[in-house]
């Protein structure tokens, strides 16, 4: 039970105004923190793993670390391919027991973002794993773009319905002014841009980018739909932050301290983040 597809997390949320929280880890020691955090808090989670990050660790070791945590939890967590652009990537992904995949067809022209899609959803399903796509384009350094640019790049509502029914996806990333990275300056979401998305699907829509949007506009957007807020930066700075200021004391020589510290830093982050989403206490309504 505890390792589930991401869609039935989402429909979940969908039906009860909240968002699973989706984090990015980058090694076994944030993959635990969320974990951890997740227990504490009572809250269904979702552990995402970028192509660098399986590049960095592989997916063998990660396939170990979700079975050994589904044994020893009874949190329902999905593990999540994010931003899946090689679709050898995504294949082997569903292979080696991601409950959910993203295909990143952002980029390429709109006929060509469903025809991959779809293919990604057809062999996801036969496996029981779930689906999330992207229309519109999520930028990298959102202080790089002039406002059309910015506005070129968001999710056209009028596209969704066409989309969602021609792929058959579980849920689709909408770009609504978010950005991934750090913000240089306050990050301001197009909320009536979001609302007529909503109005056009029922497929749990995500918000990329968590990482220095205002509470809360977080708030907002999930009061607007967004079933799902994924959260990259805002760990790697909690795990990189600690480890900064444990290596100040110089007496420090076993790793093990440097990377617990680092562990409770993450935990603490998370746990915040939990309960913005308002996913917390939501995981034993799950388990019903
Ligand atoms: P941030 O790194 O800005 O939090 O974004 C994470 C993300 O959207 C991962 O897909």
């Amino acid at each position: 039970m505890p390792l589930v597809p991401a869609a039935w997390l989402l429909q979940h949320a969908r039906e009860n105004s909240y968002a699973v929280p989706g984090f990015n880890f980058h090694n076994m020691v944030d993959f635990q923190a969320i974990l951890s955090a997740a227990e504490a808090e009572n809250a269904p989670v979702m552990l995402m793993a970028t192509e660098d990050t399986i590049d960095f660790i592989g997916f063998d070791y990660i396939h170990g670390l979700a079975a050994a945590a589904a044994k020893g939890t009874n949190i329902p967590f999905a593990l999540h391919l994010d931003h899946g652009r090689n679709l050898d990537n995504i294949v082997k992904g569903i292979r080696y027991g991601f409950t959910s995949v993203m295909f990143d067809g952002s980029r390429l022209p709109f006929e060509e973002n469903i025809r991959l899609t779809r293919w990604v959803v057809d062999v996801a399903h036969k496996a029981g794993v779930s689906v999330e796509a992207e229309l519109g384009q999520i930028p990298g350094h959102e202080d790089n773009l002039s406002v059309s640019e910015r506005e070129a790049g968001m999710t056209d509502p009028a596209l969704v319905p066409e989309f969602v029914e021609k792929t058959g996806v579980d849920s689709l990333a909408v770009a609504i002014g978010t950005a991934h990275g750090l913000y240089k300056a306050e990050p301001k979401l197009d909320f009536d841009r979001l609302d007529a998305i909503r109005r056009e699907t029922s497929v749990p829509l995500v918000m990329h980018g968590g990482t220095g949007v205002p509470d809360e506009a977080v708030r907002k957007a999930v009061s607007l739909g967004i079933c799902k807020v994924n959260v990259g930066t805002d760990v790697r700075l909690a795990y990189m932050g600690s480890i900064r200021q444990t290596l100040e004391d110089q007496n420090v020589k076993d790793p093990r301290v440097l990377l617990r510290t680092a562990r409770q830093a993450v935990v603490k982050l998370v746990r915040e983040k939990i309960r913005l989403c308002g996913a917390s206490q939501k995981a034993g309504l799950l388990r019903v």
